[in-house]
């Protein structure tokens, strides 16, 4: 997996060779309320980059843009230098952009394997899978497994667990599990560790790391500004609908970040 970590990038028009994902001058209007205004967006190969900013600042309808399930008014998408235009989260999934949604989008009463597959399973090939649609469990659960491992996952016990039978940190660790493993260019994720614990929430920043040590590009909106803090390689501040600044935490504190946030300070 860490062969794409340094893969070189074709250089996009202006912008940066190691881009992975640039957005320009993105709308996005619901009747008269404007939730996304002319916005930018830029995320580099294999960073975290968080988006922050206040409730209804238009976070989640820029990510709903960047996956394809929102398609925009205006604006321009750019994936690896080339422009794209995703008519569906199928289309953006395609082009190995995997999105975890805040309900998580889970069978509960399937299995770890079979909710990392799910309608994407895994057929025997040849009459058994085109023609009756055998799925071919031994192998998706083989390749569950070392997809697991790879990750570094060792707070899921068995891949045959059924899913309502984990705890609310293990079913994220599932769903953002599953969007590592299809998801070979970009993993979005809408404030994943909202609904968890302490300790269930450090779990989870530490599979996001492995998932950027594996050299995919994270894309992580939360309000939890400690974590995202620490953990960002880029922090975009995205307020009134755009972004107003794309900071580095190194460069700057956490108050001041806050401050940009709030508007209490200029973006520039
Ligand atoms: N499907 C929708 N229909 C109408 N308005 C929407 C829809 N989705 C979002 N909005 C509005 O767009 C604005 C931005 O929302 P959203 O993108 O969810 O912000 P955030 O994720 O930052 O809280 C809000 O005013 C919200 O009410
Ligand atoms: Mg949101």
């Amino acid at each position: 997996m860490n062969a794409l970590r340094g893969e070189t990038a074709v250089a996009a028009s202006g912008a940066p060779h190691d881009v992975v994902l640039r957005a320009v001058g993105i709308r996005k209007q619901y009747g008269h309320v404007v939730a996304v205004r002319d916005s930018d967006f830029e995320l580099r190969r294999g960073e975290i980059l968080s988006v922050i900013g206040d409730n209804g600042a238009g976070k989640s309808s820029l990510i709903k843009v960047l996956s394809g399930d929102v398609i925009p008014d205006a604006g321009q998408i750019y994936l690896n230098g080339a422009e794209v235009a995703f008519k569906s989260p199928k289309d953006a999934q395609r082009a190995g952009i995997e999105t975890v949604y805040q309900d998580l989008a889970m069978v509960p009463d399937l299995d770890i394997a079979s909710n990392l597959y799910l309608g994407r399973e895994k057929r025997f090939s040849g009459g058994l899978g085109s023609v009756l649609r055998m799925l071919d469990s031994r192998a998706m659960q083989k390749h569950a497994q070392q997809s697991l491992d790879d990750l570094g996952i060792s707070t899921l016990q068995s891949i045959t667990q059924r899913v309502e039978t984990l705890s609310g940190g293990q079913r994220q660790t599932v769903a953002v599990a599953r969007a590592a493993i299809f998801g070979t260019n970009v993993v979005i994720m809408d404030e994943p560790t909202a609904a968890l614990g302490v300790r269930e929430t450090k779990g989870v920043l530490d599979l996001i790391r492995s998932i950027r040590d594996a050299g995919r590009s994270v894309v992580l909106i939360s309000h939890d500004i400690p974590s995202v803090y620490e953990i960002s390689d880029h922090i975009h501040i995205h307020r009134l609908g755009r972004r107003i600044a794309l900071r580095t935490p190194a460069d700057q504190s956490m108050n001041d970040l806050v401050g940009v946030m709030t508007g209490a300070l200029p973006a520039d």
